[in-house]
């Protein structure tokens, strides 16, 4: 038996990264996957493949900053497997050139970041609450971020955004929870998806790891397997909560180094 056995799950931006890790763990621990994604090709691709290995996937559109189609995407998922036990809201999206600080930062840009991250956890949730409820309960996962925990020069946007999906995870929570609703976020530190990969320079990645207390990276698989946790009922009495997946990077007080080198400047000096 897997560890979702029978669970139809819908993972939202699942061809690439974090989505495609969940969409193949879950489905690896006997859940049914819908994979949605802008990149429809990739999500039937990935679909193909998740079936090859002996699980069950389909793949379909979905563009997370339109309504209609996340309602559509929550209609396939029933109408295919007959209900939707788990909602993986992954979809998220920033743009390094126009999210900048406050005072220079393109406003459309701040609506397009609230849509498409924020706005489609709430709708996503919206639609397939109702199905859950029938079902008798479910679990809806989010990703957010550690840009929601702490400030950044830049990205103001894309940091507000996923502050505001940490909470609506608890508001989830809190309004759906006696109907058997679990609500969960996930908020990683750097992950080394290929779009990671491709937009950031080698010594950037080099002074995420050096601040990171473990000696490595994280990898799309270090989500997928928290997605596979909160997703199945080894997690039934957690809700509410954002799980931080960051491999210690924001931990330590960071003026420790500065403290230590003081510290050891003044032994020195008798
Ligand atoms: N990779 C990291 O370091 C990192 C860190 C913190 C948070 N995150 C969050 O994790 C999530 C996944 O990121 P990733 O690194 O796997 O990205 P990715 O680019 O590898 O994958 C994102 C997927 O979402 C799809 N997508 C993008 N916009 C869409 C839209 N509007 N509608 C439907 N599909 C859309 C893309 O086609 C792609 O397949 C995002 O919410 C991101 O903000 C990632």
């Amino acid at each position: 038996m897997g560890r979702v056995q029978g669970k139809v799950a819908l993972i939202t931006g699942g061809a690439s990264g974090i989505g495609l890790s969940a969409a193949t763990l879950l489905a690896k621990e006997g859940a049914k996957v819908v994979i949605s994604d802008f990149n429809v090709d990739g999500a039937k691709a990935a679909a193909e493949e998740i079936t090859k290995a002996g699980g069950e996937a389909v793949g379909v559109f979905l563009d997370a900053g339109n309504e209609e189609s996340i309602k559509a995407a929550i209609d396939f998922t029933v109408e295919t497997y007959g209900t939707i036990n788990v909602l993986y809201n992954n979809v998220g999206m920033t743009n390094l050139r126009k999210d900048l600080d406050v005072v220079n930062m393109d406003l459309e840009e701040w609506d397009k970041l609230m849509n498409v991250n924020t706005k489609s956890v709430l709708l996503g949730a919206r639609y397939a609450i109702p199905h859950m409820i029938k079902a008798g309960g479910g679990s809806i996962i989010n990703t957010a971020s550690m840009a929601g925990f702490a400030g950044d020069s830049v990205r103001t946007a894309y940091g507000a955004s996923k502050a505001a999906v940490v909470n609506l995870t608890r508001y989830i929570a809190v309004q759906y929870g006696k109907h058997n609703i679990r609500c969960n976020g996930v908020a990683p530190g750097l992950i080394l998806t290929p779009a990671a990969k491709n937009n950031m320079p080698p010594a950037i990645l080099d002074i995420f790891a050096k601040f990171n207390a473990l000696p490595y990276h994280g990898e799309a698989d270090d989500i997928g397997h928290t997605v596979v946790f909160l997703a199945s009922d080894e997690s039934k009495f957690i809700t509410g909560q954002t799980i931080q997946v960051e491999g210690g990077h924001y931990m330590a007080n960071p003026s420790i180094a500065d403290v230590e080198n003081y510290m050891f400047e003044m032994k020195q000096q008798g």
